[in-house]
């Protein structure tokens, strides 16, 4: 089921035609407040009301045309602006594909630096998304780029490649800001754990080594995911080596597991969420429907009158 959604992601005639069908909208509402920045900025003022901080993200990847990255920037400036007017400005997460990585690599630094910087001057941080493994290692090297010149900015990292580990050795020296994720992509057992235990263990080990830094002020860490239960085995850990609660970080994604994510911040864990909007949200849902079978379910309720 997995693997056949996550083909449905990538296949063009279904991501043109998917988003057509009315139950569509209604299904993805779930996930998403809006397609509009409006709708994401007034799910947000609640989220803040309860204590937990934002992230937005405006659904889109893979350009048609490099000019098209431009917009996007654009749209991005407008966000950090309207964030600033804010008294807890929301974060911004961006993909790369998004600002034109596999067109125009140098475009699409020139973009990310000039958001990372306004960014900063307003307060808030840039993060870079994770895409799938034909990225993996530009998005690192952007990142490290990235980095050296605007160090408020963090990047995505996902516990399911088994060379997670080295990027983590790698990036460390450099006080990163780390997203851990699972992995939202179809990757194969050459370069990935398939399994899920494999890939829980490979998440537990990574986010202990980076909570170790976090904690001792050499990197700022987001555990994202919403396995609360693997944040609760982290937490005993963590407890043990006496790393404060405040250096591990929980985001979570809009509308999934929100009881959760207010229990583990009443329990001393910074809480985020990441709010998402756009009208090019077909793969991005279908990816949120692979990591849940049952959400297919409620997908196909949404058919029936
Ligand atoms: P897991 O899949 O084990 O789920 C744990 C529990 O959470 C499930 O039992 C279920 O109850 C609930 N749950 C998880 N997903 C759900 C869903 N879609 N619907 C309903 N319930 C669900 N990936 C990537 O490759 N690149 C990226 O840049 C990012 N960015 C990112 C940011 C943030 C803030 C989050 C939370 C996640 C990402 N991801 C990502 C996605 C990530 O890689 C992963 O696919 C999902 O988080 C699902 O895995 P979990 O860690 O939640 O665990």
């Amino acid at each position: 089921m997995r693997t056949a959604l996550l083909w449905a992601a990538r296949n063009p005639w279904l991501r043109e035609h998917v988003p057509e069908l009315p139950f569509a909208e209604r299904a993805v509402r779930r996930f998403m407040p809006g397609e509009h920045l409006p709708e994401a900025l007034v799910a947000a003022d609640e989220l803040l009301g309860e204590g937990v901080g934002i992230l937005l993200t405006r659904l889109g990847e893979n350009l048609a045309a490099i000019t098209e990255a431009d917009e996007v920037a654009s749209h991005y400036h407008g966000v950090i602006d309207e964030s600033a007017r804010r008294g807890r400005p929301p974060e911004v997460s961006v993909k790369l594909t998004q600002l034109g990585l596999d067109i125009d690599a140098e475009v699409a630094y020139r973009h990310s630096l000039e958001l990372a910087r306004h960014a900063a001057r307003a307060g808030t941080w840039f993060w870079v998304d994770m895409e799938g493994s034909d990225y993996t290692e530009q998005t690192i090297a952007f990142y490290e780029r990235l980095h050296a010149e605007e160090p408020r900015t963090g990047i995505c990292l996902q516990a399911y490649l088994r060379r997670t580990a080295a990027d983590v050795a790698r990036l460390l020296p450099h006080q990163p800001a780390v997203r851990l994720v699972k992995g939202a992509y179809d990757e194969p057992a050459a370069i990935a754990f398939r399994d899920r235990a494999a890939v829980d263990a490979n998440y537990l080990g990574l986010a202990l080594t980076l909570a170790q830094a976090a904690g001792a002020g050499g990197a700022r860490l987001a555990l994202g995911t919403h396995d609360a239960e693997l944040i609760d085995q982290l937490a005993l850990m963590t407890d043990a080596a006496g790393i404060p609660r405040s250096a591990l970080e929980v985001h979570m994604l809009y509308g999934i597991r929100a009881d959760q994510l207010l229990r583990l911040r009443a329990e001393g864990f910074p809480a985020f969420s990441l709010v998402a909007y756009g009208e090019f949200w077909y793969p991005w849902y279908m990816r949120r429907l692979a990591e849940r079978p049952a959400n297919v379910l409620f997908a196909l309720r949404q058919i029936l009158p």
